[in-house]
């Protein structure tokens, strides 16, 4: 098909990429209190060039941890959302035509690569397997990105590291990820932290006093119990985030709660009610 193409007027430039999603470490760090040694163990796998992979609920810190680890480690970040219509393509580059001419632009992997930054794959679970195997020779000691479409391999510059994100609770027997692409990570697992931190970032990311963060945990502490009644997941810091953030702006606790922390949780009436009760009784 290329080959039909006037190849004169095809030119595979590196510099010529989609640099739109490409975040480089700049302002202030971005906040994040670790739970454990994270830090370190991302930073010693970030030297040696082992990918990583974060394991855990929504909500919960992932993000914002390799935020946080592209800043300290002054990396430029390249975050892809996974998805089912994912192709290798969208990861690698694919020729466009531009003015006339017939231009090869990098995809974000490629991009990702030759810039030494971290690539961030974000619920890799949710890409189709044709897709995933792209990444595999990234994984391995060449640390190499085979471009079908050009015939280049692009070697991984110094920084390089891939990183990706899956939350266990989704998982499917059909969607899981293979032996295969697990057992090139290594894995940090995440949870909603220790209630004495939770309290303290709900409190800076909302602007609510430290007693109504407090108060904000204990109601999830509660909520989270209610897995066992059969709500598909638990709240996470994300959603007390976003409900302190309404109460600092003077919406009242109760409908707080409702709109942002029962509502985006469940449809189920009993559920929503049991959630609107602990809400009354904690807060
Ligand atoms: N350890 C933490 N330090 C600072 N802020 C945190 C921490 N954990 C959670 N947060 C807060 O919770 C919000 C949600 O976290 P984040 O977006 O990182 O979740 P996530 O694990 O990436 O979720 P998802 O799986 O849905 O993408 C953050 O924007 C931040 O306000
Ligand atoms: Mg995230």
């Amino acid at each position: 098909m290329l080959a039909s193409r006037n190849r004169q007027a095809m030119t595979a430039s590196p510099t010529l990429s989609h640099n739109e999603g490409v975040r480089h470490p700049q302002g202030d760090e971005p906040y994040y209190v670790p739970s454990g040694s994270e830090r370190e163990i991302f930073a010693s796998c970030h030297a040696r060039g082992l990918p990583v992979m974060l394991k855990g609920p929504t909500g919960c810190g992932k993000t914002r941890f390799i935020e946080h680890m592209a800043w300290r480690l002054k990396r430029p970040l390249v975050t892809i959302a996974c998805h089912d219509d994912l192709s290798a393509s969208d990861l690698t580059g694919r020729w466009l035509i531009r003015g006339g001419e017939t231009v090869w632009v990098d995809g974000p992997l490629a991009v990702a690569a030759r810039l030494g930054a971290i690539c961030y794959l974000d619920e890799i679970v949710e890409a189709r397997q044709d897709t995933v195997v792209v990444i595999h020779p990234l994984t391995d000691d060449r640390r190499i990105l085979p471009v079908e479409k050009t015939g280049e391999l692009i070697s991984a510059a110094p920084g390089f590291q891939l990183v990706v994100s899956y939350n266990p609770g989704y998982q499917h027997a059909i969607k899981d990820l293979k032996p295969s692409t697990r057992q090139r990570f290594v894995t940090l697992e995440f949870d909603y932290p220790a209630a004495g931190t939770e309290a303290e970032i709900v409190a800076h990311e909302s602007g609510v006093k430290r007693s109504v963060a407090t108060k904000l945990v204990e109601l999830a502490h509660r909520v989270r119990r209610l897995k066992e009644e059969g709500l598909p997941e638990g709240p996470g810091t994300r959603m007390l985030v976003s409900t302190g953030r309404l109460i600092a702006s003077g919406i009242p606790a109760a409908d707080a709660c409702r709109v942002a922390l029962a509502g985006p949780l469940t449809d189920d009436p009993d559920l929503l009610a049991a959630i609107g009760d602990l809400a009354d009784a904690t807060l």
